[in-house]
């Protein structure tokens, strides 16, 4: 980190950052992108002239953190409003004071008003990673509400930039989108008080090196200039990538500002969430892994080298709520022979839980299904040489409960309307103190009296009327922070008590995978689509932003309950496989044959694990490239025949794509001990084509199938 000058400049990896004061007192954004000379000076900031008369420099000029006021029209990283009437904010330099060679806190204050921004900044020095986020806190006499805080803006320079960023629903996430970014904004955001389905807080702007404006925009998989960003958020959020009067680029993220009010009274301070960034002149390969890298050795609970996920069953899919101890001691015992690791009760275990009408919020061991407890079936997990799981709900409650006929006011909810129902459940008010501390502490009980290695958290729905009206009017709306505060304060307090408890976020599959949540729990479950030719297409879109490590991945039944697809059991476990392994099938339903293929490959995964979820991942067919395949036209649902090493691509080009596959895998193969190479490696030679194909074209996972443009084997290179 340098300074002269008040020029501010953080290095690492290959990446420098800098920024500086303007001669107006603004604190500007210089430089953003490959690593500059130790000796290099960057010129002092001058603000950019106004545009006409329409366009003064306040808004002509990138700011690190530009208040709202001052004739702003590009977006705003703070909006306030005073008690006063006052909502003009004009933020100036204060100082700066580095903390340590790689972090660096400065301090803006409006220019009349008593109201303080601190800008924190910290540089990873082997990846170049920058978090950035800002607090704010009123010194002034009045209370005063903060109408919008964004963690940080970003600016890029005008060129020619494509955006990608990844969007989705339940069932069907992890697509990868990109455009080309044009005048005016494209907003990625969740207003539903969680990361949500829809869309995930990830970005990536390539640089389109073609100089001309007519050629295709492209963004490039292993060479040119990306820049990326992820939010840590599990509450509502907003990312907005804007290309503004003057074709620079900004990016502006943090709390999304919809609905968004948070009164600060004298002396309180707010703090923003984390947005993390980061450069790579390796394309959106080179930005994958660049970020893969820092979850492993800076966000998990486990960094720098979180423990090699165990290969785990889980019961949903085979028994549903149907669970007691005789059921789940047949699978275990089943699980265990084919060398699972740990093995998961899914939901149905506790209250008067018979389906999803009932029970939420009751975290009491149903007696009927188990007359002696848990420990019973958790003796037997632990004899069979795996270690026990367990499915949670915290968050939620049915009407259809005890706890909810006791504490009817704990729910999310405006008095007097009605409370909108989704799954039959109504979200517990976790901002509430009283709410946090129940939570917490039924669960801290379950872990104190049970032997339980592992938490299937999940979160089966999004708010619905967020009110909360224990607290004056004006202060309602803090409940899109103080939830979220709650929540990871929650998971701290329980992986302290509980250091060896590892634990999954899971939403109805990928509704909350953010780097927020990530720093509490080790893995994440993806989606509830379960499909494995389904799978490959959202691993992909998942792996831009996240690290194979954390992708939890099943191998279930087939036909598949969601498309009717027919798959062999090697397809399954193979597309499982390219992350962390677990088994959802019904055991009881598989053949001799199956158990011995499922034994086999477990062993081989075992082998080559650290290699899969812990390799450089290449991406061996870029999007660019599978677009030049007219495979959409080509196939209809019924025609789909695939293989795990065949795409759904032409004949014609299904020779290249089988080449570099092998390539991949041999290069996979080569890193791998002698005993995996030879497992997979036949294991490949046996991978049977799907049989049979979709069920009908109107299906939901048909329509998403054929969306994805390709879906191919993720290698790692090296460990
Ligand atoms: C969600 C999860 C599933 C399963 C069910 C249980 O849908 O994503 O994996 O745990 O809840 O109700």
């Amino acid at each position: 980190m340098g300074r002269g000058a008040q020029v501010f400049r953080l290095d690492g990896g290959n990446a420098t950052y800098a920024f500086a004061v303007n001669e107006r007192g603004e604190l500007q954004t210089l430089y953003w992108g490959g690593r500059i000379g130790e000796r290099d000076s960057l010129p002092a900031a001058h603000s950019n002239p106004e545009a006409a008369s329409f366009d003064s420099p306040y808004t002509t000029t990138p700011q690190e953190y530009a208040g709202w006021g001052a004739g702003l029209f590009t977006e705003p990283a703070l909006k306030v409003s005073f008690a006063d009437g006052n909502r003009d904010l004009v933020l100036h330099f204060v100082r700066a004071s580095p903390n340590g060679p790689q972090s660096l806190d400065v301090l803006l204050k409006d220019i009349s008003r008593e109201v303080y921004v601190t800008l924190r900044y910290s540089i990873d020095p082997d990846s170049g990673i920058l978090a950035r986020s800002a607090g704010m806190e009123n010194k002034e006499k009045q209370a005063i509400t903060i109408e919008q805080a964004a963690a940080a803006q970003w600016t890029l320079p005008p060129a020619r930039y494509t955006l990608s960023y990844l969007t989705g629903r339940w069932a069907g996430e992890w697509t990868l989108n990109q455009e080309p970014i044009i005048g005016g904004a494209r907003v990625i955001e969740s207003r539903r008080g969680s990361t949500g389905h829809q869309a995930n807080p990830w970005f990536a702007i390539s640089r389109d090196a073609s100089p001309s404006s007519a050629g295709p925009i492209a963004a490039d998989e292993e060479h040119g200039e990306v820049w990326f960003g992820a939010l840590a958020w599990s509450g509502s959020w907003r990312i907005s990538v804007e290309r503004d009067q003057l074709d620079s680029v900004r990016v502006t993220g943090g709390f999304n500002p919809f609905d968004f009010g948070y009164k600060l009274q004298p002396g309180e301070k707010l703090e923003t969430p984390v947005f993390y960034g980061g450069y790579s002149d390796h394309g959106l390969g080179g930005a994958s892994r660049l970020l893969h890298h820092f979850e492993i050795a800076h966000i998990l609970p486990q960094a720098p080298d979180p423990k090699l996920r165990p290969v785990i069953y889980n019961s949903w899919e085979a028994t549903e709520f149907n669970v007691d101890e005789p059921s789940q001691v047949a699978l275990a015992e089943k699980a265990a022979s084919i060398g699972v690791d740990r093995f998961v009760m899914d939901d149905g275990w506790f209250g008067q839980r018979k389906n999803d009408h009932a029970g939420l919020g009751d975290w009491y061991v149903n007696a009927e299904k188990f007359p002696h407890g848990l420990k019973p079936l958790i003796d037997k997990v632990h004899a069979l040489g795996m270690d026990f799981g367990l499915w949670v709900e915290p968050e939620m409650v049915n009407p259809d409960s005890d706890l909810y006929r006791k504490h009817p006011d704990w729910v999310l909810n405006f008095p007097g309307r009605p409370r909108s129902e989704s799954r039959n459940q109504l979200v517990l008010n976790l901002a509430r103190p009283d709410v946090r501390d129940y939570v917490e502490g039924f669960l801290d009980k379950l872990l104190t009296e049970n032997n339980i290695a592992f938490l299937k958290w999940d979160y089966n729905r999004n708010w619905a009327e967020p009110g909360w009206d224990q607290v004056p009017q004006d202060e309602q709306k803090r409940v899109y922070v103080e939830f979220i505060r709650n929540l990871y304060s929650i998971l701290e307090n329980l992986r302290r008590k509980h250091p060896k408890v590892e634990i999954e976020s899971c939403s109805g599959g990928g509704g909350r995978v953010d780097l927020g949540i990530l720093r509490y729990t080790d893995e994440v479950w993806p989606s509830d689509n379960t499909d494995p030719f389904d799978r490959l297409a959202m691993q992909d879109g998942f792996s831009y932003a996240y690290t194979p490590q954390i992708m939890m991945a099943w191998v279930t039944d087939s036909p598949h309950w969601g498309n009717g697809r027919a798959t062999s059991l090697t397809y399954r476990m193979l597309s499982s496989m390219q992350g962390s392994l677990g088994i959802g099938a019904n055991l009881n339903r598989w053949s001799a044959e199956d158990f011995s293929t499922a034994k086999r490959l477990i062993a081989a995964y075992h082998s080559a694990q650290r290699t899969i979820v812990r390799g450089d991942l290449f991406r061996l067919i870029s999007r660019a490239m599978a677009a030049n395949f007219p495979r959409l036209r080509l196939f209809r649902p019924t025609r789909i025949k695939q293989s795990f090493l065949r795409s759904r691509m032409p004949r014609r080009k299904a020779a290249d794509f089988r080449c570099c596959n092998s390539q991949g895998l041999t290069r996979m193969l080569s890193t791998s001990s002698a005993r995996s190479k030879g497992r997979l490696g036949q294991e490949l030679r046996r991978a049977r084509p799907v049989r049979g194909g979709c069920a009908t074209a109107s299906n939901w996972n048909c329509a998403e199938t054929f969306r994805q443009p390709h879906s191919g084997w993720i290698v790692n290179a090296r460990c």
